[in-house]
Parts: structure tokens; sequence; C-alpha cells
């Protein structure tokens, strides 16, 4: 008779799984538990594009979202904050404690930084999704005459842990710069990514660059978590260090988002309204904006020209090869 041994760690991992099993919410804990369902309460489920989350406990946190975004709490900030500590801690679980590194020999940030930038520890979408980000701005890049090899600098706004930095190591021309108002997933790029100069910046502008400062500058799932008054003072800071001509890239919660909203919610998004959630936690992955076309068009103004826009649910086939399940703008300085 085989005997399963379990250490400690790996028994309470079983236990979380169990707990946030669908089919177990479904029958209810006594039910019986089948190998298959323990599968795939452990795998990620990648949605289509863009980050995923943990298969299990999705539908529970994105309730427990929902009753604090619709609360009336007056300490609704904090407790938004204290929550997504919790959900971010109990996600990095999963992660491992192995140091990993890339094809390339670069290491691979923790579980928890892993979390904090992309809502699940697994490392193998941490990197796949970065490449595949990167991939792309690369082909979309060259495509409109701009091949990112023959710029001299660059800038990963809210760079994170380096998710897509990382893939610019090759990069001999530009001087690769990246900034995060997190000051730990900065010093992670500062010790690991010894390619690229990472620097900490605040949650406002300004940035510390010198005007036109760079040929490109490209905020992967930033303007995702700002509230719009933030966001249009970004936008004329990337102006500011932008050189005249230069581009940028962003990507935010478009059409494709638009069902995790509520009908009335819907509705102000389709008569051109953006749909902010949490603004009193700005900055932070539970802070979510959903913007319409028109009001991204609104807020880059007669500032910069629109070269490409991607719309995940119009171009799925490229969405799905660069990872994305955002709205993406490739925009220049007019
Ligand atoms: C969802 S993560 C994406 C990280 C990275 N761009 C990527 O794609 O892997 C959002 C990042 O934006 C950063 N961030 C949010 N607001 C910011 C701000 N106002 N200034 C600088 N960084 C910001 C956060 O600290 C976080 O690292």
């Amino acid at each position: 008779m085989v005997i399963p041994t379990f250490n400690a760690r790996e028994l309470m991992l079983r236990c979380l799984q169990r707990l946030d099993d669908p089919a177990i919410a479904r029958r209810g804990r006594r039910g019986r538990l089948n190998q298959r369902h323990v599968a795939g309460a452990r795998s990620v489920a990648p949605r289509p594009c863009g980050i995923p989350q943990l298969y299990f406990g999705a539908t529970l946190d994105r309730r427990l979202k929902r009753a604090i975004i619709r609360s009336r709490l007056p300490f609704k900030g904090p407790l938004a904050r204290g929550y997504l500590r919790t959900v971010e801690r109990y996600k990095s679980i999963s992660g491992g404690h192995k140091r990993l590194y890339d094809a390339n020999g670069l290491p691979v940030p923790s579980p928890r930084l892993r979390v904090l930038i992309a809502g699940t520890a697994d490392p193998e979408h941490f990197l796949t999704s970065g490449r595949a980000h990167a991939d792309y701005l690369r082909e979309l890049l060259a495509g409109v005459g701009c091949p990112l090899d023959q710029m001299d600098a660059i800038l990963d706004f809210g760079c994170g842990c380096g998710r897509i930095a990382r893939w610019f190591s090759d990069l001999p021309r530009p001087q690769i710069n990246g900034c995060d108002y997190n000051s730990e997933l900065v010093e992670w790029c500062d010790t690991n990514l010894g390619f690229m100069q990472a620097r900490k910046t605040e949650l406002r502008p300004p940035l510390p660059y010198q005007n036109d400062s760079f040929d490109f500058l490209y905020a992967c799932s930033v303007f995702t978590h700002l509230p719009v008054e933030l966001a249009g003072r970004w936008m004329a800071e990337f102006r500011r260090v932008i050189k005249p001509g230069g581009l940028i890239w962003f990507t935010v919660h478009g059409e494709i988002k638009k069902v995790q909203l509520d009908p009335e919610e819907q509705l102000r998004f389709d008569s051109g309204e953006i749909v902010v959630w949490l603004p009193e936690i700005e900055g932070t992955n539970f802070c979510s904006t959903f913007w319409p076309n028109a009001a991204v068009e609104s807020m880059l103004g007669s500032d910069f020209e629109v070269l490409v826009h991607l719309d995940p649910k119009a171009q799925s086939a490229t969405a799905q090869k660069a990872q994305l399940d955002h709205d993406a703008y490739l925009v220049r300085r007019v």
C-alpha cells in the first residue's frame, strides 16, 4: 500500500485548492472530489489573452470585489486595499519558492512580485505573456517604420518587474529605461535586470526626465488602473518627455471589458462615459477604469495622432497572438 506523504506547505495548498474548487462550491464542501477537478482547480485558466486568473476562487473573488466596489462605506479605500493585499498574498502561495530563470538567463521575480503585476504567480504566464507583448511591440513599431533597434532611448512606464522590458535585453542601441511608483518592483529591476535603468517615480507627475528624452514610451496595463484626471495628467507628461514625432503605446480596458460592467454601467459606457471602479485606490490593480474609444480620443486631443488601435474584439487573432485583452493604442506626438 502506498501512503501519500505531504509536507505542511503542500498540505495547505491542497486545502486551499479544495476550498476554492468551483466544483466543490457547486456540490457543497462534503461532495466527493475526483482527480479531474483537483487538476482543474490547480491549473491556471488563461483567459484568451492578457492577465489570467487562477481558475479557482475567481467567482468568489469577483463577488467580493463587486460588493466592495458597490459599498458606500466611508472606509472603502482601506478596505479595498486590505482585501487586495490579502488576495495577492493568497495567490502568491501557489508560486513555489525555487529561483527561476528565463531562456536568456535572466532571473524571474518572486511569486509575490509576479502576482503584484500580473494577478497570478504562474511563472509561465509571466514569461510567455511578456514575450508576446514585446514581440507584438517589435512588429508594430517596425510596421510603422520606426524599428526599436534604431531608437536611442525608450521608457517602460509602470514597468513593474520588467515583464516586457526583459525581452528587449538583446537590443544594443536604445537605452532601456523603466519607472514605477512601487519601489520594491523598481529595486528588483535594478538588481536583476542590469540592461535597464529603473527609477522610482511618484503616483503623480512629473517624471524625472528631461523634455524630449525618448523615442518611444509604453505603458502596459497602467491606464487600466488610473482614474480619468490622473490619466490625463500623465498623458500630458508623456508628451513632454517624448521627442517630437515620437511614439507612445498604452493599453486600456475598452469595449472587450464591457462585460465586466453591470447594466447601468454598460449604458454609461455606451454613451461615451468613462467608468471608474475604486478611484480611492488609484494605481492599484483593484482600481479599474473602462474607456470607451471616444473618451480615449478625447483625452489624446490634438496633441497626438492615433496610428494603430488594436481592439481585441474586432482583431481577435492579433490580440491572441500578442496575448492582449486590453484595447491598445499606438499614438504619435504631433
Ligand atoms: C498591472 S501592473 C503592469 C506592470 C507592467 N507594465 C507589466 O505589464 O507587466 C501596473 C503597474 O503600474 C504601476 N503603476 C500604477 N500607477 C502608476 C503611476 N501613476 N506611476 C508609475 N507606475 C504606476 C504599478 O506599480 C504596477 O507596477
